[in-house]
């Protein structure tokens, strides 16, 4: 898994996707966001990679998307771009998998979309998270104004979208943009830490249950609870699900299969 503007591992279940491009601060192009999908088709096809890490490595998760390319785009290149930015976006809410989202030192505009599609996210202390689109002129085109507003509010969404000034990961946490903030050292360990527990679980019931909170957050109550009740209709005949009970009344760990 060669690439130019990402690092990709696949390390004890866990496969970790590393912006780089550090002399622009990761912001996001063409080229990124194609391999970057390329990975993510990667890592949903290889059955062991039970959970997803998307960072920046511990200076810069990415000061959003190519400023450069936009400001010399025509609107059908910006078009294609910004269909990319979705698609890849898309991409990493439909995995079946857990995504956890490392962030460190910056994450503007586009990185900051990119954070919001992750299932988890958690921060380095010191570290900036914003939409400043505003400012140059533009609003976020990567489902910024529509996610962010889905996960911390109307109110939050706008006082960040509207005034286009970043937040520490202090700030983010209250208002829960992030769910976690450790100190910046610890990034990656608390990242990894996290991801190996969740990889532990069954993957069956991770991925239905994703499927449940993610389909109930576009629907209505009644039509979301009814999609829980059968689909976890459907998980109770898993050879997982008889483990997890089996060993819980045997007294002892359960050894899921994801089966
Ligand atoms: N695109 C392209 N290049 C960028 C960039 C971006 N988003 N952000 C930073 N860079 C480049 C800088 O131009 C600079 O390159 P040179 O060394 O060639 O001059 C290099 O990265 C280092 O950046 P700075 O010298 O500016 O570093 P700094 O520490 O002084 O400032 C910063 C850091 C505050 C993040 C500043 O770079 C900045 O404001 N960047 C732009 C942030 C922004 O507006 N992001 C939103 C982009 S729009 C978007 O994302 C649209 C969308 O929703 C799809």
């Amino acid at each position: 898994m060669n690439y130019e503007t990402i690092l990709c591992e696949i390390e004890d279940g866990i496969g970790t996707i590393t912006l780089n491009r550090p002399k622009v601060l990761n912001a996001i192009n063409d080229e990124l966001l194609k391999e970057m999908s390329e990975a993510l088709d990667i890592f949903a096809e290889n059955q062991n990679v039970k959970v997803v890490i998307l960072t920046g490595g511990d200076k810069v998760f990415a000061a959003g998307a190519d400023i450069v390319f936009m400001s010399e785009a025509s609107s059908l290149e910006a078009e294609s771009f910004v269909r990319l930015c979705h698609e890849t976006i898309d991409k990493i809410t439909n995995l079946d998998k857990p995504v956890i989202a490392a962030i460190a030192g910056l994450a503007l505009g586009g990185g900051c979309e990119l954070t919001l599609s992750c299932d988890i996210r958690i921060a380095a202390e010191g570290t900036n998270i914003g939409l400043p689109e505003i400012n140059l002129g533009l609003y976020p085109g990567g489902g910024g104004t529509q996610r962010l507003t889905r996960l911390v509010g109307t109110g939050w969404a706008k006082q960040l979208l509207m005034t286009g000034k970043p937040i520490d990961a202090k700030s983010a946490l209250n208002i829960g943009l992030v769910t976690k903030v450790v100190p910046a050292q610890e990034l990656m360990k608390e990242a990894k830490g996290l991801a190996l527990e969740l990889a532990r679980k069954s993957t069956i019931a991770m991925r239905l249950m994703k499927s449940c909170i993610d389909y109930g957050e576009n629907v209505d109550l009644p039509s979301g609870c009814l999609f829980e009740q059968k689909v976890w209709a459907l998980l109770l005949s898993t050879d997982d699900a008889h483990e997890g009970m089996k060993a819980f009344l045997e007294k002892r760990k359960p050894d899921f299969r994801g089966r």
